[in-house]
């Protein structure tokens, strides 16, 4: 079989590098790919611009392409799976409709509300004037979210009510982040730790995946600014069986079945950012319809079932017959990024070290790189997810390290404590 994974990042690279492991899939093409997937065995680069979903379609077809593996959502949210199932491609995600639930997060709430599923209490607008009032009568801190996509910058925490006018105002009044801020929530800000549950959904039956947690915050202790996530490991003491069997009977099953009710059943990724409560109660911060980006690499490090059979299960509903086997081993991944970054950085920065870093136990995940004159280059903010698997947490994370300092490129930096939540958790 032939397959096409679309885009260029870290996850795009963990989903082909794993696909090309089948033993059914003869060659992956990435469109476009990075300088990782392009040193992968069976894997083959193409210049083509992911968000081009009319393109995309002509490619798979001129290709013979058997299945098309999406990695980001704005596509998907545009509709890259109609369009795709249109002309009778296989393509494993949500189609527009469904793919709303990240899309918008008014919808995303609509459908939480409809499944009784737990969430931060929020309010909707799109009136300025009515969003600053509201704003007098809550307390802070609080959170303003722009409705729209807005590549993971469109969430302010507000401490002050001072900073979330100024939100407001950027949003609705300026232009902030265009169409994607015309409408906004502001909603409760929650206490907790932060996990990911990712989950295959084939539009009735929830197959969760093995849990992960992100580190969104650029700096160590969860400070600065935002980022797509720093860095990830697999599994997450905080998702323990307790939580997981409430994440699936409170969240996931209500929302697959309110999508199929509303005739819009969901197939494909769903991943729910959750903040777990200190007395264990799972509220959903939002919803992704695709891997997370780092989870993804040590998701793919840990799995051992062919990515591909679970696929097809998935596109046939058959997802209640799917058992997908673990690596019992820990994965952690430690994003090495840009100086700058999430602001503006340098590219084109030579990278080097990359072959001594891997072995048998780590992979060098890459993100923003290029090759340039048969050298690999920084081409983004974030550059590679370092993944290495370990018979605990503290042995993972300590190959991970010890894999990133052997790789250096001008201004590369990277937080020093992923896994500590992690790790704290499993002491107590
Ligand atoms: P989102 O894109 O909605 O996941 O928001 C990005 C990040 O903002 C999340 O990963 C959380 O760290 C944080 N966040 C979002 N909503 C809330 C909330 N209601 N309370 C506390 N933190 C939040
Ligand atoms: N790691 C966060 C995300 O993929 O949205």
């Amino acid at each position: 079989m032939k397959v096409l994974v679309t885009g260029s990042g870290g996850r795009e690279h963990a989903l082909a590098w794993k696909l090309a492991q089948s033993p059914r899939i003869s060659e992956v093409l990435v469109a476009p790919g990075n300088a990782g997937t392009a040193r992968e065995p069976e894997v083959t680069n193409f210049p083509l611009d992911p968000e081009e979903n009319v393109r995309l379609v002509a490619f798979a077809f001129t290709e013979d392409v058997d299945l098309v593996v999406p990695g980001p959502e704005a596509p998907l949210v545009a509709g890259l799976v109609d369009h795709m199932e249109r002309s009778g491609m296989p393509c494993f995600g949500p189609t527009a409709a469904a793919a709303r639930l990240e899309g918008s997060k008014g919808f995303a709430k609509q459908v939480l509300d409809a499944a009784g599923a737990p969430t931060a209490d929020y309010r909707e607008f799109t009136d300025l004037e009515a969003a600053l009032e509201h704003v007098d009568q809550r307390p802070a801190p609080m959170v303003v979210k722009a409705d729209g996509l807005a590549a993971g910058k469109g969430v302010i925490l507000a401490e002050t009510r001072d900073q979330a006018r100024a939100a407001l105002r950027d949003m609705l009044e300026g232009d902030a982040f265009g169409e994607a801020g015309r409408r906004v929530l502001v909603e409760d800000f929650l206490q907790g730790e932060e996990a990911s549950f990712i989950a295959l959904v084939d539009g009735e039956n929830v197959l969760p995946l093995a849990s992960s947690q992100d580190h969104k915050a650029r700096d160590d202790g969860d400070r600065g600014p935002n980022t797509g996530g720093m860095g990830a490991c697999s599994p997450a003491p905080v998702l323990d069986a307790e939580v997981e069997a409430r994440v699936m009977n409170e969240i996931m099953h209500p929302v697959v079945r309110v999508m199929r009710d509303n005739g819009t059943p969901f197939r494909g990724v769903l991943y729910a950012g959750l903040m777990i409560a200190p007395d264990g109660t799972p509220r959903v911060l939002e919803f992704n319809v695709r891997f997370g980006d780092p989870e993804c690499q040590p998701l793919m490090m840990r799995l051992k079932t062919d990515l591909l059979d679970l696929i097809e299960k998935t596109l046939a509903g058959q997802l209640d017959q799917a058992r997908p086997a673990w690596d019992s081993r820990t994965a952690l991944g430690v994003v090495m990024a840009s100086g700058g970054y999430p602001d503006s950085y340098a590219k084109g920065c030579s990278i080097s070290g990359l072959d001594n870093a891997e072995s048998s136990s780590v992979k060098v995940f890459h993100a923003g790189t290029a090759e340039k004159d048969g050298e690999v280059v920084t081409a983004g903010g974030r550059v590679l997810c370092v993944t290495a698997l370990g018979d605990t947490l503290p042995a993972a994370r300590d190959r991970s390290y010890a894999a990133v300092s052997e790789i250096s490129f001008e201004g590369a930096f990277c937080r020093s404590d992923i896994g500590a939540r992690a790790l704290a958790r499993l002491r107590e």
